[in-house]
């Protein structure tokens, strides 16, 4: 479905050309996915990223080992995004393990970033086998976007301009793809629920990391009113989300999470928005 629509504005695109500040972000997106696919990629990793290291281990090599075992691929368009996300999530889980408490993804899919966490955690600490790490998903995709996850799109000659989201369902990914991934690290434990109700099967502890990679308002909303009165001093809440053009919910509900409790947070230059609690 969304590639349709991608599909569909690209074809407007190439109709209208238009000024670059003139685009709508998912117009913006079209035309960069397009740009990457042309270029070597591969070659401008290696330049940007081939000394970058996280705990000894490479970063491109350390990333390509975890997109290998969970089974994704990274497209083009994602290609310089991912590995420096996973880098700063990486420095924030490594700084939380020294923070007492334990540590939860809300938002699993196929383990991707879960892996990366891991093997980084393991890098630093070689005994590392997963304890203390809580991976919270339906692992049936997303829940039921609402209005706060639309995003306008543009009229064209064949209808006016709409507000589209992300499709319920959309990410859907079993269960057993992430223990897989997963596998060489036995003590992670795996919450298969919607959020927030899945949140009953969660150890009544402090938590020291969560990383919030749902996507969408409600899910992301809940899991900061979750987890945020039960973070423990030096702790960290990571949304992956905050900078997304296309499902702006997620940073809408931090602002309105941030706003309402005044909570002080920082928004990297990869789009990721983290507190870091005092
Ligand atoms: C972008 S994916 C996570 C990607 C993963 N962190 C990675 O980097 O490999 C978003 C995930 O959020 C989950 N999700 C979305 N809404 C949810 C909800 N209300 N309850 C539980 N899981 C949800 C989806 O099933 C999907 O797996």
């Amino acid at each position: 479905m969304l590639l349709d629509l991608l599909k569909s504005l690209a074809r407007n695109i190439r109709r209208k050309p238009q000024r670059a500040g003139d685009e709508l972000p998912i117009e913006r997106l079209t035309r960069l996915k397009a740009a990457h696919e042309r270029a070597p990629v591969a070659a401008h990793l290696d330049i940007v990223y081939g000394d970058l290291r996280v705990d000894g281990r490479a970063l491109n090599a350390l990333l390509a080992e975890c997109v290998e075992g969970s089974d994704v691929e990274i497209p083009p368009l994602k290609a310089f995004h991912r590995p420096l996300a996973s880098y700063f999530l990486a420095r924030y889980f490594v700084h939380a393990l020294g923070v007492e408490g334990a540590r939860a993804e809300c938002g699993v899919f196929q383990g991707t970033s879960a892996l990366f966490l891991c093997r980084a955690a393991q890098s630093r600490l070689p005994g590392y086998d997963g304890t203390g790490l809580h991976l919270i998903d339906s692992f049936e995709g997303l829940s039921r976007p609402g209005e706060e996850d639309q995003f306008l799109t543009r009229a064209t000659p064949d209808g006016p301009a709409t507000r589209r989201s992300l499709s319920q369902g959309y990410l859907a990914a079993p269960l057993e793809r992430a223990q897989s991934a997963l596998r060489d690290f036995p003590g992670a434990r795996f919450h298969r629920g919607w959020i927030p109700g899945v949140f009953a099967t969660l150890p009544q502890t402090r938590w020291s990391f969560v990383h919030l990679d749902l996507d969408l308002y409600a899910p992301t909303l809940a899991s900061l009113e979750y987890f945020h009165p039960r973070l423990a001093h030096g702790g960290v809440i990571v949304c992956d989300d905050y900078g997304a053009e296309t499902f702006p919910g997620a940073r809408r509900a931090w602002d309105r999470y941030c706003a309402l409790h005044d909570v002080s947070y920082v928004v990297l230059d990869t789009g990721q928005s983290v507190i870091l609690k005092a």
